[in-house]
């Protein structure tokens, strides 16, 4: 079996990664397409904020935290939604809270307020619960996560962590201390934990933070239990890690600071997508077409220069992919790959997105 059917038929989390613009959304949509043509059903959560893959599947305007089913002629099932940190934020506190009026409290605190809507790390912790929430969801069988335009997209996979640590911090547990005015406890060295606090929601914001761990005194088992327990499932070989990258040099030297990022995490390279690669014409090379141009004359001697030229950027291109499937082997030992040539038109629609995925599944290296 090839390494994308094989992916797309077992994978629980498939998540997509690599520089702005290479085609994780497209390619993230494409695998979605696939494995629901092999008769799972599927949900993708993009996080682009562009909204492309929202447009492309004809779905423009509505979508956003709650999954839309795509309309696609086969078994299994598409489903697509958009990130909405505030609301899953909101959803998680209402489920794990013990009753309706700690709810409330906790909604109507400040501090929550704001760590709600403007902390990236914040976004990225999220972005995890999320993936939670429809991984035990019952209506799906494989949840496919795109990742946003950063260098640091990767984040999100140690946010769980880092919250769970967050809660655990004995100055975190001082200032939920109930009854003891946290903040005058803590005020004489305010320490690391305290000046990062308030360094990002300003000094003001700490006696917030000291009534928010209050209200949420009680819950941050429950939060810590749930941040854990994405974190064991993104580290587990239920999920795929997908590198997309395309020809452009700049792209593969991001490409290869995933790769390495992946290592450092400690995480599987499962597949290395080669997205836009310039389509091959024909059975020749930029040498025999060199050849062609000297050996004729005129009109034909120029345009045999011409596809000369053109072959020189297939050769270069997939000199420099090769180059960088060399260096991700040499990290990961050996690791699947499969491609998509850039197609004549952008990927606006279900059919090109369709397109994609019959590429890759023809291009890919055997499991
Ligand atoms: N194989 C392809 N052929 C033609 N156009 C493509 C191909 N892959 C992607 N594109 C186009 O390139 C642009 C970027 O693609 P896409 O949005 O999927 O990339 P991305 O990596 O998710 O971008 P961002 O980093 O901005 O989120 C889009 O206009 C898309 O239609
Ligand atoms: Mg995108």
């Amino acid at each position: 079996m090839n390494a994308v059917d094989s992916m797309c038929s077992q994978a629980q989390v498939i998540v997509t990664c690599g520089t702005g613009g290479v085609g994780k959304t497209s390619i993230a949509a494409a695998l979605g397409t696939h494995a629901a043509r092999a008769g799972r059903r599927v949900v993708v959560i993009t996080i682009d904020p562009a909204r492309r893959l929202a447009d492309a599947i004809g779905l423009g305007g509505q979508l956003g935290n709650e999954p839309q089913r795509v309309s696609l002629d086969s078994t299994g099932e598409l489903w697509v939604c958009m990130l909405d940190v505030r609301e899953t934020f909101d959803n998680l506190v209402r489920d794990i809270s013990p009753s309706p009026q700690r709810t409330e409290e906790v909604m109507n605190n400040s501090f929550y307020r704001s760590l709600s809507k403007s902390l990236s790390g914040t976004r990225d912790y999220m972005a995890a619960e999320r993936l939670h929430e429809l991984q035990t969801d019952g209506r799906f069988d494989l949840v496919i996560v795109d990742t946003p335009p950063s260098r640091n997209a990767l984040d999100f996979l140690e946010s769980p962590e880092r919250l769970a640590r967050f809660l655990k911090h004995p100055i975190v547990r001082l200032l939920a201390a109930p009854g003891r005015g946290g903040l005058r406890f803590a005020n004489a060295a305010l320490t690391p934990v305290l000046k990062i606090i308030s360094s990002v929601v300003g000094s003001d914001a700490l006696t917030g933070v000291a009534s928010f761990l209050k209200v949420i005194d009680g819950m941050e088992d429950e939060f810590s239990r749930r941040a854990l327990a994405v974190a064991a499932t993104l580290r587990s070989n239920a999920t795929s890690f997908v590198v997309v990258t395309a020809p452009a040099p700049d792209a593969l030297v991001e490409a290869d600071h995933f790769v390495s990022e992946l290592k450092r995490l400690g995480i599987a390279l499962r597949l290395i997508v080669t997205n836009r690669m310039p389509p091959r014409f024909g059975d020749t090379s930029s040498a025999a077409e060199h050849a062609s141009a000297s050996a004729n004359s005129g009109d034909i001697s120029v345009a045999h220069h011409v596809l000369a030229e053109l072959w020189e950027d297939v050769e270069q291109a997939e000199r420099d992919v090769n180059d960088f499937l060399r260096r991700s082997s040499a990290l990961f030992g050996s690791v699947s790959t499969a491609s998509a040539t850039e197609l004549a038109t952008d990927i606006h629609d279900m059919r090109s997105i369709g397109l994609l995925a019959e590429q890759l599944a023809g291009s890919a290296t055997e499991q």
